[in-house]
């Protein structure tokens, strides 16, 4: 029987339950593929925890470049995370004729693009399937059966932190830094938060499907990146009354004339969306993705985004995947982004100040007459109408919350509005904009 021989860099969380696979579905692989896949050697720094495995058969080793250079290995899989030493382990194992398969989002949304290439010139693959999503098949979705469309937007809850705190935030009426706390405790936010909560792993992901979307290149440094660490309770409550849910959004749409993309669209925001829509039912740490495309409509992926046993799972896949075509090359799958590498074009990202969308505002402002009709002077100096509009209680400050809902706008001109709304003398704090999107279902 055919074999495609393994080798692992990184026993942690996900290459655990990856030789995990590897080793307790040995016989389902084989029956599904009538290939067999074996787990041939595995690194990792620290070889004396007990992972609970039986890795007879295993060759167990402390240096990854052991692996990485090894003549009877045929696919390296990379899960120790990080840029480097991560993307250096990575080019060898290409260059050394290798196929790669990684989870290592990071890696692929700031040297995807010095990777594909390599891949390309020989003939190899690089799979990434657990790099968004976790164990949802979004982006081979969006790569082999969404293939006959041109694809109008994507929508996506990528980050499992976030959903769990405006969950919780949601369901206890609590507050950020309280659920921030519980969700440390319980394992769902690493001690320093930053980059989930700041929607920066949202970001690099979003900026990986955009780029399988479009058939553009990996533009991460590029997508407006806002977190949910200024919404409150009061925000979730404002925003149920008039129908909506808040949630950690990637957006990307792309734009152009006649069927050709020109520039693309890529933001993570807090998002209000209707309350009756699929997406506001995601809860807890679910993600979900939604792809629209032009034949299609409206397509979703839900499921678990992070986790030993649903991320490994995206990671045994593409393994099996490469398989199939082994060991005769990989002309039987998609390229890895989608497009082959000599029609994926570099494509200006659209200025957020462009971007149309509708808006909650929230303002605290003195409680005096005047005031109401002074912000709303200003919205309509700036042609920004009102969808809604609530006073919130006054506070025992005598300082009253106000919400507004707006319809469609530019950024730019909101901005231009808020600025001035913030100046006025009655306005107590910086107003917390948050966006609105309808084609969310
Ligand atoms: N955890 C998730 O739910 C999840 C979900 C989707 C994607 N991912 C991605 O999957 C990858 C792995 O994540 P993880 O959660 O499994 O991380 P992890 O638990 O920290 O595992 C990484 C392992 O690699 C080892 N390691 C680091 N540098 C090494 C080196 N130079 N040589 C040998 N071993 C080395 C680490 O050892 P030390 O502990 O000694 O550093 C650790 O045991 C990351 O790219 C992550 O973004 C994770």
């Amino acid at each position: 029987m055919v074999e495609l021989r393994v080798g692992l860099l990184g026993l942690g969380t996900i290459g655990t339950g990856v030789a995990r696979i590897l080793i307790e579905q040995k016989e389902l692989i084989s029956r599904r593929l009538g290939k067999r896949v074996t787990l041939v050697a595995a690194a990792d720094r620290d070889l004396t925890r007990d992972r609970g495995l039986d890795f007879t058969g295993v060759r167990l080793c402390d240096d990854a470049n052991a692996i990485v250079t090894a003549d009877d290995i045929d696919l390296v899989v990379e899960l120790i995370g990080g840029y480097e030493p991560a993307r250096t382990f990575v080019a060898a194992a290409l260059a050394s004729g290798k196929h790669v398969v990684t989870a290592n989002k990071a890696l692929i949304a700031k040297h995807g693009e010095e990777l594909f290439p390599l891949a390309a010139e020989k003939g190899l693959q690089i799979g990434f399937e657990a790099a968004v999503g976790g164990g949802i098949p979004c982006m081979k979705a969006l790569r082999e059966g969404l293939a006959a469309n041109a694809i109008d937007s994507v929508y996506g809850i990528l980050n499992g932190t976030c959903n769990f705190i405006l969950t919780k935030m949601e369901n206890e009426g609590a507050n950020y830094a309280d659920v921030l706390k519980e969700a440390q405790a319980l394992g769902y936010a690493e001690a320093d938060p930053t980059f989930d909560v700041e929607g920066i792993d949202t970001a690099q992901k979003l900026s990986i499907l955009a780029a399988m979307a479009f058939g553009s290149k990996i533009r991460f440094e590029e997508v407006f990146t806002e977190g949910i660490s200024r919404i409150t309770a009061a925000d979730i409550q404002a925003a149920h009354e008039m129908g909506y849910r808040i949630k950690l959004l990637g957006i990307a749409k792309p734009h152009g004339a006649n069927g050709q993309v020109d520039a693309v669209e890529m933001r993570v925001h807090p998002t209000l969306v209707s309350l009756s829509s699929q997406m506001a039912q995601v809860s807890d740490s679910y993600n979900a993705v939604q792809i629209s495309g032009d034949f299609v409509e409206h397509t979703m992926y839900f499921g678990r985004g992070a986790g030993e046993r649903p991320t490994a799972s995206a990671v045994v896949a593409d393994i099996m995947d490469i398989t199939s075509g082994f060991p005769g090359g990989i002309t039987h799958l998609a390229p890895p982004m989608g497009f082959v590498e000599s029609s994926r074009r570099e494509m200006p990202t659209m200025p957020m100040a462009d971007a149309l969308c509708e808006y909650y505002i929230r303002l605290m402002v003195q409680d005096q007459p005047g005031v109401i009709a002074a912000v709303t002077s200003i919205l309509a100096d700036h042609r920004i109408s009102l969808e809604a509009l609530i006073q919130k209680e006054r506070h025992a400050s005598h300082n009253v919350p106000i919400v507004m809902l707006t319809h469609e706008t530019t950024e730019g001109n909101m901005q231009a509005a808020i600025s001035r709304i913030t100046a006025l003398d009655a306005v107590q704090e910086d107003a917390l904009i948050l966006r609105k999107e309808s084609a969310v279902v």
